[in-house]
């Protein structure tokens, strides 16, 4: 096995430029440097992000065969040391040779300057996902980027026609399509055998606790925090938004709808058919509704909120409970598929009316549809390599789809209006699914002592949507939110031509 020993300098690190590296990569630019790779190449990977989710990438690309983790980019020098000793043990681990450390550098740019590196992987704050892929499709990469691809729904797009422009392979970070047993679940729904899928419901009860308040300070000097801002509005400091909480606020994170949630979504979306061997795009129309419960702090976003998406057949009821809460039907984060003859729960079938479940396989024989290589990792890999979108588990465009949908209900959110109970409880009409699940709602704050007395929710603005022109009816501030003022030079274009 060898060992990998690299040595002070190293371990801490070389620039791009101190390896040779020209600078110059012209943002918005569309000149490719990606390789032509022959099946035994070994893929050079650029790990964007680091401090949490990145230390999955570089783990789980550090280990397959035939990768290097060749750069790690973070604007936050702090991550870099404890990535670079994970890589050595990772290789170490793997049995692969030590070969070089990893360049590390505060910016994306020097990465996608590097011609020798082939694909970034983005592991960042949700703002920056959509700008570093589509820079990255634009410098010739191939991208992994974490879920959700976007921030707001337009970038998404954009993001989908960089990867068409520039023929690179997107994979979005949402590893259930690669790693689970939804791929069956969703063959036997979509095969009629289980009749109309009439409720596709996705729940989020993931414990969120207070975030408090935090002072504005300066930032840590090893933080280039104008860089972590990037496309984001200019602002102060606090320690709420570096690293992680930055989820609870609106110009960086989508609540945990679109954290945690959009996993959920994306099966939820997945489940829904359309026509044959393809899933559901964007809903009919879109309501959500919630509030910040059960303290007062810096955040922002939702902690408990319902989302209502109208499919024609099939409604998409998404729940997020921040605050402790029992499980539902056994689930706490996960789905399920309520059809006309049961429910399913990923490999498992609940005949209605019947309390025990039976193995899904005995009742509807499908195959799931998975493409090439063990792992979401691996599959992005086997992709690069074959040059085959369909060969991916989680090609872009559904990621932009399912990344959609964790926007949408925000945008009805924040369009919303504080209204009593009374009020809140109307809203849903004669849907009886949708008022069931605000009634649990309710039921579920009074058990974790919210008082209800003069409890106000969020009631959000019930919008509709065109799917052809992604864009809402008749509502003008809704269609604003699609997108976002961008701080130059971090401009998400209009659309790639
Ligand atoms: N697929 C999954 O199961 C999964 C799990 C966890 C997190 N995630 C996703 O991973 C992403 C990161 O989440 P996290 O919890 O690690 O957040 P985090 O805040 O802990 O880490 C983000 C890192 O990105 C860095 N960063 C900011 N701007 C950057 C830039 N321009 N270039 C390079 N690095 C930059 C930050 O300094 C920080 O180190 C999120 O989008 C999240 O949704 C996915």
């Amino acid at each position: 096995m060898t060992r990998a020993r690299w040595n002070r300098r190293e371990f801490l690190g070389r620039s791009l430029a101190a390896a040779g590296v020209g600078a110059g990569f012209a943002i918005g630019g569309t000149k490719s440097s990606g390789r032509i790779l022959g099946a035994n190449d070994t893929i050079r990977i650029a790990v964007a992000g680091l401090n949490g989710r990145g230390g999955s990438h570089v783990g789980g690309f550090g280990r397959l065969p035939g990768v290097e983790v060749a750069c790690l980019v973070d604007p936050d020098s702090r991550t870099f040391a404890g990535r670079i000793k994970q890589i050595a043990d990772v290789y170490e681990k793997a049995g692969k040779p030590a070969g070089r450390p990893p360049a590390t550098e505060k910016d994306i740019r020097k990465a996608l300057d590097d011609k020798s590196i082939d694909a970034v992987s983005v592991a960042t704050p949700n703002h920056w996902h959509a700008l570093i892929t589509i820079w990255a499709c634009q410098a010739g990469k191939d991208v992994y980027v974490e879920k959700p691809c976007s921030h707001v729904v337009h970038e998404g797009r954009v993001a989908v026609e960089a990867a068409r422009k520039y023929n690179r392979i997107v994979q979005h970070g949402t590893q259930s399509r690669t790693e689970s047993r939804w791929p069956e679940a969703v063959a036997a729904v979509h095969s009629g055998q289980l009749g109309k899928l009439l409720v596709s419901r996705a729940l989020c009860y993931k414990r969120r606790n207070s975030i408090g308040e935090k002072p504005v300070t300066s930032p840590p000097h090893e933080l280039d925090f104008d860089l972590w801002l990037g496309p984001a509005p200019k602002q102060a400091y606090h320690a709420n938004l570096v690293h992680y909480n930055w989820h609870w606020f609106w110009d960086f994170g989508n609540g945990d709808i679109g954290n945690q949630g959009v996993h959920q979504m994306d099966i939820a979306r997945w489940l829904i058919p359309a026509s044959a061997n393809a899933a559901a795009t964007f809903p009919r129309s879109v309501i959500s509704i919630g509030g910040r419960f059960g303290y007062k702090d810096q955040g922002q976003t939702a902690n408990t909120q319902i989302a209502v998406m109208d499919y024609g057949d099939t409604q998409l009821i998404f729940e997020v409970r921040g605050l402790p809460t029992p499980k539902y039907h056994g689930v706490d984060v996960g789905n399920i598929a309520h059809c006309e003859a049961g429910m399913v729960i990923q490999d498992r079938f609940y005949p209605k009316g019947k309390k025990d479940p039976v193995p899904l396989a005995q009742v509807v024989k499908v195959e799931g549809r998975r493409g090439p290589g063990k792992g979401h990792f691996a599959n992005f890999i086997a992709a690069v390599r074959s040059r085959k979108v369909e060969d991916l588990n989680a090609d872009i465009l559904e990621g932009h789809y399912s990344a959609a949908l964790c926007h949408l209900p925000n945008i009805s959110y924040r369009l919303g209006e504080e209204v009593p109970y009374s009020r809140a409880s109307s809203a849903f009409g004669d849907d009886k699914e949708a008022a069931e699940t605000l009634e649990r709602m309710r039921e579920h704050l009074k058990e974790d002592n919210v008082p209800l007395d003069g409890l106000t929710y969020r009631l959000g603005r019930k919008l509709a949507f065109d799917a052809a022109s992604e864009s809402f009816v008749g509502d003008s501030q809704a269609n604003e939110l699609l997108t976002r003022p961008y701080r130059a030079p971090f401009v998400v274009p209009e659309h790639i031509g």
